[in-house]
């Protein structure tokens, strides 16, 4: 039998799509937002919170955006919908993929900004600017960049072209070669700082707030936000992987490739966590001081240290280059359903989708300065932004999907796509898939909205 293809083409092997998937995981999420996010809920409660929801809620519903991807070898929303009416239900279900792409664009207009930072970054370190400053001086600096739009809007405008450029070049000669140049480089730039920030000393101390268990500092609010992250950080909920899984090669087993993808992402974020407090330890600053965590953090530590110019410098390359190969991800979605439906090219479609998600972005960079004084829900339009796609839309996301995957897609379908036997393995993922995913989503949905409104 002829084995299908998709349209945009097909990664070469089964470890190009564990390393597309996993440059799409590992990202700012990792290393900019999983340590601030830490420090703001307590820390080892909230890791430990994390873990447990990375492996009940996100590995399984990864199987499924996987498995629906690649059955029907087209973008999300109409894998979605592909998918529904082969199992004889409503073709409605594409709506999912549409919400989806919305949240794609609304998390690309933030990570671009913080991308942009990075950007910033990287040529600040380069030039260096930050050779020898203490706390005060690098908070300054990363104030004053806030409160300069324009700086901000070049950044941003350089990383929306970066990633236009390369998805742009298709499925084979933009995703994937991108993918075989940043992945080793990523891995390599990984641990050689890791072997770096083991020598700051403090190391303990942030081990300790990383993995040390106190329960009392647990709320429910940090447990949505544990959540609302675990599906960021595996780039789920909005069809991101979903499009990924429908360039993969047939025959190769989806569970231990998604375990692998996982474990990576997590990995990384660790990683990154045990490099950024100890130094926050160190210099006696705030392990709750938010967004800006990271980009106060480590200037003052590669200030002070020992070849600080030259490994701040790597940092944040290898921040830039994460931040990338997930924002190519964010884009890819929805340029392939131009691409599907509308009869464009796929450059023409990549064209507009940059031009909407940079005004998008300059809304998000401008609430740092010309339009501080916008909230919507009390948050300024980053925060809200992040809220909105984090904390709201990528759960449900990823309940409509668990419930798709699990109770509308036909059992026989799954078995085939996971290449599975119907032994413990499969019923493993069945039972969390069908109950425990979307019940754990929901009741934690259930109990913030109550306390939000009572
Ligand atoms: N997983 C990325 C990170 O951790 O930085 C963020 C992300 C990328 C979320 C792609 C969603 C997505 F579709
Ligand atoms: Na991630």
């Amino acid at each position: 039998m002829q084995e299908k293809q998709s349209i945009h083409g097909s990664w070469a092997n089964r470890w190009i799509f564990i390393l597309a998937a996993t440059g799409s995981a590992v990202g700012l999420g990792n290393i900019w937002k999983f340590p601030y996010i830490t420090g703001e809920n307590g820390g080892g409660a909230f890791v430990l919170v994390y873990l447990v929801c990375i492996l009940l809620v996100g590995v399984p519903i990864m199987m499924g955006e996987v498995l629906v991807g690649r059955r029907a070898r087209q973008s999300p929303i109409n894998a979605m919908r592909e998918v529904a009416k082969e199992s004889g239900h409503s073709g409605k279900w594409s709506l999912v993929g549409l919400m989806g792409v919305m949240s794609g664009f609304m998390i690309f207009s933030f990570y671009s900004v913080v991308a942009g930072w990075v950007l910033y970054y990287v040529a600040g370190m380069g030039k260096g600017d930050f050779v020898g400053v203490g706390s005060e001086q690098a908070g300054a600096i990363f104030n004053n960049l806030l409160g300069d739009w324009q700086s901000l809007m070049i950044w941003h405008t350089v990383f929306v072209v970066m990633v236009m450029a390369v998805v742009a070049g298709g499925v084979n000669k933009g995703l994937e070669r991108a993918t075989r140049v940043m992945m080793p480089a990523l891995f390599v730039l990984l641990l050689l700082l890791l072997g770096y920030s083991m020598n700051t000393g403090h190391f303990a101390e942030g081990w300790n707030f990383l993995f040390k268990f106190d329960v009392s500092k647990l709320t429910w609010d940090a447990v949505l936000v544990a959540l609302g992250h675990s599906f960021f950080t595996l780039s789920l909920g909005m069809g991101a992987i979903m499009a990924y899984g429908s360039y993969m090669p047939k025959k190769a087993s989806i569970g231990g490739t998604v375990m692998t993808i996982a474990a990576m992402d997590t990995l990384v974020a660790l990683v990154a966590g045990l490099a950024i407090f100890p130094i926050v330890f160190a210099n006696q600053l705030d392990p709750g001081a938010g967004p800006g965590l990271m980009f106060v953090t480590l200037p003052v530590a590669f200030g002070q240290m020992a070849g600080g110019q030259l490994f701040g410098f790597l940092f944040f390359v290898l921040i830039g280059v994460a931040a990338w190969t997930s924002a190519i991800s964010l884009m890819e979605p929805a340029a392939a359903w131009l691409v599907e439906n509308f009869n464009m090219s796929r450059k023409v479609a990549c064209v507009l989708l940059a031009l909407t998600v940079w005004g998008l972005g300059i809304l998000a960079l401008g609430s740092f300065n010309f339009l501080s004084d916008f909230t919507i829900f009390g948050m300024n339009t980053f925060d809200f932004l992040d809220f909105a796609t984090a904390n709201i839309m990528l759960p449900l996301g990823g309940i409509f999907i668990s419930l798709f995957a699990g109770w509308f897609v036909k059992k026989k379908v799954s078995l085939d796509e996971l290449a599975m036997e119907e032994n413990n393995l499969f019923y493993l993922w069945y039972i969390s898939i069908r109950f425990i995913a979307p019940v754990a989503v929901s009741i934690i949905f259930a109990i913030n909205l109550y306390q939000k409104l009572v």
